[in-house]
């Protein structure tokens, strides 16, 4: 269940992987040592101070050895079941050193290692060292959230009462309006994921609001490499004709904050069209990858909501606290309203599991987690958000750029009966599926036609479906 193409590896100077380790994964993990120095200064009690400042020399240790390039240790044991796995794994890769070892495991594990701090101690199990800049990214993106906001409003309403979209009369037309709109929808959920937070390290409001609006989506058009999103409604138009009267979409989630909202926005518009009448979101179990959703993200998302004011017109990064007016603290209410009852109905459910934070590619899925494969084959349709969950989905090798995208998923390809529908920005070296010449092309921009530099800024972005089918 491995796939034979070599992957990335830390090593490899062409490979994103080698700045990443050299240069991000220290900052990612200075800013979580920051932030527990300020968790433990803030905290009045004795215990959990000193605890604190374990786990501060804990995640220094962490990072001396990852700097100094040192082996990559076993993890201590935490209690929950995939230590197990990943020291497995240590051993069987003969004990690698952090930048001789592959990218995708090396950051996994790092992430991983820091989590068994917090799990092994008594104060901190449900600390996120994430969630002050998970926070702090939303807040920023204000101006983005009541412009899509208004949009929904209009789309859920008009839907609600005459249960279609305007102008669309006959049966054709309805369904492409239907097409139209869930493109649409699916575009702004694409480009949601381009303003993570672990790359993005230094951002401020004012790069929020240019990245997030209407026209940076214009702007963007020419920017998705490949487009299959007309397949994708295609499968749950279908359904919905068959007259099935269950029929799930599941949406893997990637980051907290803007990209999770616009998560709900496409998961509300699904259901509001009847396009699905479940949603499944797949969180994290534990802080991941900076700004990866945990189930307390999406509970954090619903109060920033109900409490807008407080929330959006409170001071951000670089910018005064402005009030939102009536207007706008409706348009957001009404999302919160939207949102908090389809969860309470049952229609848009959390179903955490560990094997998303696992060490390996998801060419395992079949071999290490059956019931959740089981359980992904009921669905109609499973979005896979972002870039992290696409490196996984293709096993972060290094495949050819017009390898086809169902080869590079491996066990997730033909036969599988999992529909999958990756929408990410790219901002990692690995990519299959691209017309014939068109990788070529793009590193002829760069100053190194060796490296595939075009791909790791998050400009780029490929929407890629495949049916499952054998
Ligand atoms: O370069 C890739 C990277 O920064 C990795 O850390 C990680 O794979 C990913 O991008 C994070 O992006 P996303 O949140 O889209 O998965
Ligand atoms: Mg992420």
């Amino acid at each position: 269940f491995d796939t034979k193409t070599p992957q990335y590896k830390n090593d490899d100077r062409r490979s994103f992987a080698w700045p990443s380790a050299r240069e991000r994964w220290p900052v990612i993990l200075t800013q979580a040592i920051d932030d527990v120095h300020r968790a433990v200064a803030d905290s009045s009690d004795a215990d959990a101070r000193t605890e604190g400042k374990a786990i501060i020399a804990d995640l220094a240790k962490l990072k001396y050895e990852l700097q100094h390039d040192r082996t990559i240790m076993p993890l201590p044991d935490d209690g929950l079941p995939d230590i197990a796995g990943y020291n497995k794994e240590i051993e069987q890769r003969n004990n690698p050193s952090w930048f001789s070892c592959t990218w995708l495991f090396s950051e996994c594990y790092m992430y991983r290692r820091a989590q068994t701090y917090f799990n092994l101690s008594k104060h901190w199990k449900s600390y996120d060292i994430f969630s002050r800049s998970k926070i702090s990214g939303f807040k920023s993106s204000r101006p983005a959230v009541i412009e899509l906001a208004s949009q929904y409003k209009d789309i859920i309403t008009e839907l609600e009462t005459s249960h279609q979209l305007k102008g669309a009369k006959t049966e054709d037309e309805i369904a492409k309006a239907e097409e139209l709109v869930f493109m649409e929808m699916c575009k702004i959920c694409l480009w949601g994921n381009k303003t993570d937070l672990s790359l993005l390290t230094n951002i401020t409001s004012d790069d929020f609001s240019r990245l997030q609006g209407a026209k940076a989506r214009e702007a963007s058009e020419d920017k998705i490499l490949v487009n299959d999103l007309a397949d994708a409604f295609q499968v749950l138009y279908k359904a919905q004709k068959s007259g099935a009267s269950e029929r799930r979409v599941d949406f893997v989630l990637d980051n907290a904050g803007f990209e999770l909202f616009v998560d709900l926005v496409l998961a509300g518009y699904l259901l509001a069209a009847g396009l699905a009448t479940t949603v499944v979101l797949h969180p994290k179990t534990m802080p991941w990858f900076v700004s990866d959703v945990v189930p307390q993200d999406f509970i954090g998302l619903l109060n920033a909501l109900r409490d807008s004011n407080n929330f959006f017109g409170a001071s951000a990064e670089g910018q005064p606290a402005k009030d939102l007016s009536a207007d706008e603290n409706g348009l957001i209410g009404f999302l919160f309203q939207n949102w908090s009852n389809l969860h309470a109905e049952g229609k848009l459910i959390l179903r955490p599991n560990h094997f998303w934070t696992e060490g390996g590619s998801f060419w395992r899925l079949p071999a290490t987690a059956p019931e959740l494969f089981e359980d992904l084959k009921e669905s109609e349709l499973v979005i896979f958000k972002g870039d992290l969950n696409y490196r996984k989905l293709t096993a972060d090798a290094m495949w050819e750029g017009s390898t086809p995208f169902a080869e590079a998923i491996g066990p997730l390809g033909p036969g599988s009966g999992i529909r999958v529908l990756a929408l990410r920005t790219c901002k990692g070296d690995v990519v299959a599926g691209l017309p014939k010449g068109k990788d070529e092309e793009l590193r002829k921009t760069g100053d190194d036609p060796e490296i595939r530099k075009w791909a790791w800024s998050g400009e780029w972005a490929v929407c890629q479906f495949f049916d499952g089918k054998q």
